[in-house]
């Protein structure tokens, strides 16, 4: 069911399950920038039983146990909420980056590299750290170029906590993509938009944006932060380069 939806500023912000609001925008966007929850399923102990930092985990990356929309389901709704010279970064981990590019490449997407989140995350593990993920950074019709061809695709920024939410994501991170990817004015769109992420960091690029997100706990923070934001504007993070 479609619920709520609120504009703010260059902001669309709609409360719903993304299969059925996305068929209805009037717009295509420029740039699909999201996030979606998919299972988790790092770590435990010798018995298989989560524990310590990773009992979250053992639910999906929104978490909630198992409310997930399959790779092969959601590929194909991005794909007709797109430009026909769109690009998409669509995030993944290690676990489920294969299944996802699969599935985008299914669905038309073509793939144009990997990127990568460094989280500066420090907590030791016996089969390596598990401090990186990925954004599948695909592109349809006519490929455009980034804005700055000398861009590295790995970015460093902590892992902050700004809003609650347990998979929030840095807003210096979403914005250095899409000021690569896009241009002023340029609509984005995050069909799992969580706490809005992706929404400040579309208003602090400049760029138009739609975002989607069915749990109205998780739109309504997202609607006071994008509020806020355009109220007052906050702080940004820094960025460590790679390398
Ligand atoms: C990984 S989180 C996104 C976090 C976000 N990037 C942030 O920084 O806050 C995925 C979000 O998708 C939402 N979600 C799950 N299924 C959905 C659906 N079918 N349609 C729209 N949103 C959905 C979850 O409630 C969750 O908040």
């Amino acid at each position: 069911m479609v619920g709520q939806m609120v504009q703010i500023g260059a902001c669309i912000l709609i409360q719903g399950d993304m299969r059925e609001v996305l068929p209805q925008l009037t717009e295509r966007a420029a740039l699909v920038l999201t996030d979606p929850p998919y299972p988790l399923v790092a770590g435990g102990n010798s018995t298989g039983e989560m524990r310590g930092l990773f009992a979250r985990e053992s639910y999906d990356n929104s978490g909630a146990l198992f409310d997930l929309v399959p790779w092969a389901e959601l590929a194909p709704v991005i794909w007709a909420a797109a430009r026909d010279d769109a690009d998409a970064i669509v995030m993944a981990n290690d676990r489920n980056l294969a299944e996802a590019q699969g599935a985008l490449e299914v669905a038309g997407w073509k793939f144009h590299r990997l990127l990568v989140w460094d989280k500066r995350t420090v907590t030791p593990n016996r089969w390596f750290m598990s401090g990186l993920e990925f954004g599948l950074y695909m592109w349809r019709g006519r490929a455009r170029p980034i804005n700055d061809k000398g861009a590295h695709p790995l970015v460093r920024c902590p892992q902050i906590d700004v809003t609650g939410h347990p998979t929030e994501k840095p807003v210096a991170l979403f914005r250095r993509w899409i000021e690569l990817t896009t241009a002023p004015g340029d609509l984005v769109l995050d069909p799992f938009l969580g706490s809005g992420s992706a929404a400040v960091a579309a208003l602090r690029a400049g760029r138009r944006f739609i975002g989607v997100e069915k749990d109205p706990r998780w739109f309504e923070a997202a609607v006071a932060r994008v509020a806020a934001e355009v109220a007052g504007g906050q702080m940004d993070f820094a960025l460590g380069g790679a390398a």
